[in-house]
C-alpha cells in the first residue's frame, strides 16, 4: 500500500528536496552538502550514490493525502511536503546525537560517519532547509494569509518538538514518570509533527483553517500511535528491519511506555535502571527485556497504541475526507499501526 502511495507521490517528493538541498553554497564545501544529503538516502558517507530506501516518507505523504482530502489539489502542497521532510530529517540527525544512537537506516548516523560538532551544524543547516522549502509555497495559487497560517502551525510544531525532545533527555535521569508526563512527552516530540502534516496539507487544501483542525486531531493521535509503536519496536523490533541497534532506548535508560508500565511492577527492571549515568550492558539488557516480558509490558503498549489509532479514526472520520485520498489515509494509517520499521 505504502508503495502505491510512494509511487504516485514520492517522484515530486524527492524532486524538490533534492532541488533545495542540492542548491545550497558549495564554496570549499562539498562534503558539507554529502553530510545534508546523506540523511535522505540520496548518497553514501563518500558522497557517491546510495541505492537503498532509508525512511519511509510517511509526514510527506500525509501532507499531500490530507490537502487531496480536504479538496486541494496535492501538488500545490508539494513545497509543505518538503519542509515536514527535511524537518523531520534534522530532529533525526540532531536526535542520534542527543540518544547517542551509532545507527540508523541499517548505516552509521551522521555524527558517527562524521563527527559530533560537524553533525550538529549540518542538523542546524537541515533546520533552515526546512523553513526555505515552505517559503516555496506559491502566494498566486494558495492565498497569502493561508501560508501565513501554515508558517504559524509549522513554527508553533517546531516550538511543540523541542519541547518533547527535551522531556525525553530530562526524563532519562528521573526514576519515576507518569504515564500522563510521557503522553506529553510523545506529544511534542512526535504527535506534534504528525498533527502538523495534516493540519497544513488540509489547510493548503480547503483554505478553511476550522476543516483543517479537525485534519490536526487525526494526525496528533496517529503520531502518539506512531511513536508508542516505535516504543515496542525499540525493544522488540528486528534491527534488520527498524534499520536501528538493538534495545538502544533500554541501553540508556529512556522512560519509554512498555518501560514505565513495567517500572511500576518489577523490582528487577527498577534496579537494573538505576545505574546512574552508566548505559545497561547486553547481560543487563537482556534481564531488563525479560522483567518486562514477565509483567506484559508489550500486550499494555500495544493496546495503548490501538486505543490512539482508533481515536485517530474517529478524528478522520469526523474531518469528513473526501475522494480517493480518504481511503488512502485510513490504509496508511493501518499501515503504519502494524509496522515493523
Ligand atoms: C522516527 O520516525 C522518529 C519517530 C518519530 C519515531 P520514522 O520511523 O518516520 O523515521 P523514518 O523517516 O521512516 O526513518
Ligand atoms: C523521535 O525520537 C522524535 C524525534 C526524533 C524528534 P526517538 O529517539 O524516539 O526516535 P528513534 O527511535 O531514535 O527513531
Ligand atoms: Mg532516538
Ligand atoms: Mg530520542
Amino acid at each position: 500500500m505504502i508503495a502505491t502511495l510512494a509511487k504516485r507521490y514520492l517522484p515530486a517528493v524527492e524532486s524538490i528536496m533534492q532541488q533545495i538541498i542540492n542548491g545550497i553554497a558549495l564554496d570549499n564545501a562539498a562534503d558539507f552538502r554529502t553530510m545534508l544529503q546523506y540523511p535522505f538516502g540520496w548518497v553514501d558517507a563518500e558522497g557517491n550514490p546510495y541505492q537503498q530506501t532509508t525512511g519511509k516518507r510517511i509526514r510527506p505523504m500525509l501532507v499531500l493525502l490530507c490537502c487531496e482530502a480536504a479538496g486541494g489539489t496535492w501538488d500545490s502542497a508539494l513545497p509543505a511536503a518538503a519542509s515536514v521532510e527535511i524537518l523531520h530529517n534534522f530532529s533525526l540527525v540532531h536526535d542520534d546525537i542527543e540518544d547517542n544512537s551509532e545507527v540508523r537506516h541499517n548505516r552509521p548516523t551522521v555524527w558517527k560517519a562524521w563527527n559530533t560538532p560537524t553533525a550538529i551544524n549540518a542538523g542546524d543547516a537541515l533546520f533552515g532547509l526546512a523553513f526555505h522549502a515552505l517559503y516555496q509555497l506559491d502566494s498566486s495559487v494558495i492565498a497569502p494569509t493561508v501560508i501565513l497560517q501554515a508558517w504559524g502551525i509549522f513554527n508553533r510544531m517546531v516550538q511543540e518538538l523541542t519541547r518533547g525532545q527535551h522531556l525525553d533527555m530530562s526524563f532519562e535521569q528521573r526514576s519515576a514518570v507518569s504515564i500522563d508526563e510521557y503522553i506529553s512527552m510523545i506529544s511534542g516530540k512526535s504527535a506534534s509533527l504528525l498533527a502538523a502534516c495534516s493540519e497544513i496539507g488540509a489547510l493548503v487544501g480547503s483554505g478553511d483553517a476550522e476543516r483543517a483542525r479537525a485534519f490536526a486531531a487525526f494526525g496528533f493521535n496517529l503520531g502518539i500511535a506512531f511513536q508508542i509503536r516505535d516504543d515496542i519496536l525499540g525493544i522488540w523490533g528486528d534491527p534488520n528491519m527498524t534499520g536501528k541497534s538493538a534495545a538502544t532506548d533500554i541501553r540508556s535508560h529512556k522512560k519509554s511506555l512498555p518501560v514505565l508500565y513495567a517500572l511500576e511492577r518489577s523490582h528487577r527492571l527498577t534496579e537494573l535502571y538505576q545505574t546512574g549515568d552508566s548505559t545497561l550492558d547486553d547481560e543487563a539488557v537482556a534481564e531488563a527485556v525479560a522483567a518486562l516480558n514477565a509483567v506484559g509490558a508489550y500486550d499494555f503498549a500495544l493496546e495503548n497504541e490501538e486505543r490512539y489509532y482508533q481515536t485517530a479514526m474517529s478524528a478522520l472520520e469526523r474531518a469528513q475526507p473526501q475522494g480517493e485520498a480518504a481511503s488512502w489515509l485510513v490504509q496508511l494509517a493501518e499501515t503504519l499501526f502494524q509496522r515493523a520499521r
